[in-house]
């Protein structure tokens, strides 16, 4: 695999970072995780829009401009090829003694590294997947796309071990997104999926969902859901680049609905694959 270092398309073998790199000291950077499809990166411009929100939100310069995201995207997909694919690109703070205040002239990090893409098995459309519902214990500005992901990667677990696939965690008694996706639920025939504020990541999936169902005049709403909408739903649904739009048939052990993805989440579905073609 060659991956991005700073400008250069190395090895993966060969990709070296200081261990004073404040991604590693303190989890200080960002990243983005963009799904290739057929070459072609899915809402590329929408996932820079977020890199560029989440480098300003945590105060580093960006390190290159549009066209520069682009050009390496393109040349590191040239380097690494094959079918559906997902990049991640990381930036941190850079590397510079260890201090919790910014450090002067430090240069960030970039490192961008290409992964398969392998969205769930057909037989997991056919069923779905079971989650749990847990506190979200994160910060209070998880709209920001941070590599520091300690809260979700222990609710992920904490979900796994329960021997489900998410978690979706639940603050003020309301449902925020899953560990690493964002939630839509099917009350009476409407989606409804929380708004974005800082409780949760504006999720690009999300908001291609939003714009599909406008499209094809699907009823939607962007509310809050209660502990009471989500146990009360007929669907719930998970949405990230690398699980596309997930159906969730159990939750904390008990069905969804008829325990079977639903008619809305089969149709959300069918438009979702003739857009990402
Ligand atoms: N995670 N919410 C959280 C907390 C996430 O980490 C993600 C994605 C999403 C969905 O966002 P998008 O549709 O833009 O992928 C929502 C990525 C895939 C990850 O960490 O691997």
């Amino acid at each position: 695999m060659t991956v991005y270092l700073n400008g250069e398309y190395l090895p993966e073998s060969e990709a070296r970072v200081s261990v004073l790199d404040r991604g590693f000291l303190f989890g200080d950077g960002v990243y983005e995780v963009v799904p290739v499809y057929g070459g072609r990166c899915l809402r590329l411009e929408e996932h820079l829009d977020r890199l560029e929100r989440s480098l300003a939100a945590v105060r580093i310069e960006p390190p290159l401009d549009r066209a520069g995201w682009r050009d390496m995207l393109t040349r590191l997909l040239e380097h690494n090829p094959g079918e559906d694919r997902s990049v991640y690109l990381q930036v941190t703070r850079g590397v510079a003694r260890r201090d919790h205040a910014f450090p002067a002239d430090t240069s960030p990090t970039v490192f961008a590294m290409v992964n398969a893409l392998t969205p769930p098995d057909p037989a997991v459309r056919e069923t779905g997947v079971a989650a749990v519902t847990m506190p979200d214990t994160r910060w209070s500005r998880c709209d920001i796309k941070a590599i520091t992901l300690l809260a979700n990667i222990l609710a992920r677990q904490q979900a796994v071990e329960a021997g489900a696939t998410e978690a979706i965690l639940m603050r003020g008694g309301r449902a925020t997104e899953g560990a690493a996706s964002n939630l839509f639920v099917v009350g009476d025939g409407v989606i409804v999926t929380p708004p974005k504020d800082q409780s949760l990541l504006p999720g690009i999936t999300r908001d291609l969902v939003v714009e599909l169902a406008a499209d094809h005049g699907i009823p939607l709403m962007e509310a809050p859901v209660t502990e009471a909408d989500l146990r009360a739903a007929e669907e719930i649904w998970l949405t990230s680049s690398t699980k596309e739009i997930l159906p969730v048939t159990r939750l904390d052990g008990v069905p969804v609905g008829d325990g079977r993805p639903g008619p809305v989440w089969a149709r959300m579905m069918k438009h979702y694959q003739t857009y990402k073609q």
